[in-house]
């Protein structure tokens, strides 16, 4: 079969596109780095360069597939966060409208049920129902709970202040997802056929903050590693004085008030999913280790 791929190498695609490779599809990659076209060929895959921002560019690189997976990556400059992640759906809706695909599998998040209050989310809920408005498509939303990779920002914390935090409470739930685990259910969804307009939980582990703190704390010879739950004030100057662009920091506190209301797990809760990935915490804490230490 032949699918496109956006997100370049990243977190997620890079294991997806092997994934797909190494069971004898035809793959193409987007990339916006002409750079990368030497090792996106050197997988075995077909590189576009170009942007997700140009619906022409999108069409082409999409013409010819069985099916796509879409993505919005994280964008810093955008003077409106949930404004460029909605765009970046409108453009996908276009495109695939234009080139004719008619399977899409979306990487979505937890939280997407939810119209507002949840930071960059709410961008994601508006790329969800810019794609289920197409017709004679079939799109699979993968709502991906948080990713256990986010904890590597926190080592600069860990190491300057020997602490951890953010502005949600120890006792907050966390389900976690490991980028690996999102690839391998794109995958099989991307190989198996789908109709209509659906989504699934894709998730890992879930726990809570205090489990999550101990365990990666106990990784890196810091089992007593103290949790500080913030004030969104105090979170917010954190960020920006890291070099977050204030629009992107104001979005991020928002997506912490949520974990700290509960608010995103209320449909995963009501619709969790039959299998979770294989990557639990305590494997997830040797990488944490690694990259630590
Ligand atoms: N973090 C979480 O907890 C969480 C939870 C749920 C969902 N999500 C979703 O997951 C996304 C991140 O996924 P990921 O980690 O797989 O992505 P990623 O690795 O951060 O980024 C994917 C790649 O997209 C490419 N890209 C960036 N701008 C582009 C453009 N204008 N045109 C074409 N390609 C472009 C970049 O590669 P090149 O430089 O090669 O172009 C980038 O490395 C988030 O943005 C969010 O939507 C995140």
């Amino acid at each position: 079969m032949k699918f496109t791929v956006t997100g370049s190498l990243g977190n997620i695609s890079q294991p997806l596109s092997k994934i797909l490779i190494n069971a004898g599809h035809q793959v193409t990659i987007i990339s916006s780095n002409p750079s990368k076209k030497q090792e996106i060929e050197k997988m075995g895959a077909k590189a576009a360069i170009g942007s997700i921002t140009d619906i022409g560019f999108l069409t082409k690189s999409f013409a010819g597939a069985d099916a796509i997976y879409t993505m919005v990556p994280p964008n810093f400059g955008a003077a409106n966060y949930r404004q460029y992640i909605a765009e970046i759906g409108k453009n996908y809706a276009a495109a695939i409208k234009s080139s004719g695909i008619t399977r899409v599998v979306n990487l979505s998040s937890i939280g997407a049920h939810l119209s507002q209050g949840t930071g960059p989310i709410a961008g994601l809920h508006d790329v969800e129902i810019e794609l289920n408005a197409l017709e004679g498509v079939a799109v699979k939303h993968l709502r991906a709970g948080f990713f256990y990779t986010n904890f590597l920002q926190d080592i600069g914390m860990i190491k300057s202040n020997n602490i951890i935090g953010n502005n949600y409470s120890a006792q907050a739930r966390l389900a976690m997802v490991h980028p690996k685990d999102i690839a391998e259910a794109a995958a099989q969804e991307l190989q198996q056929s789908f109709a209509g307009k659906s989504y699934q939980y894709v998730i890992s582990d879930e726990r809570k903050v205090s489990d999550v703190v101990k365990t990666l704390g106990t990784a890196i010879g810091k089992p007593a590693l103290p949790w500080v739950e913030f004030s969104d004030e105090q979170s917010f100057g954190g960020m920006t004085n890291a070099g977050l662009p204030v629009p992107v920091a104001e979005t991020f506190v928002e997506m912490g008030t949520a974990v700290r209301k509960g608010i995103l797990w209320t449909d995963y809760d009501q619709n969790k999913p039959k299998s979770y990935g294989k990557t639990k915490l305590e494997d997830f804490a040797n990488e944490f280790a690694e990259a630590f230490n």
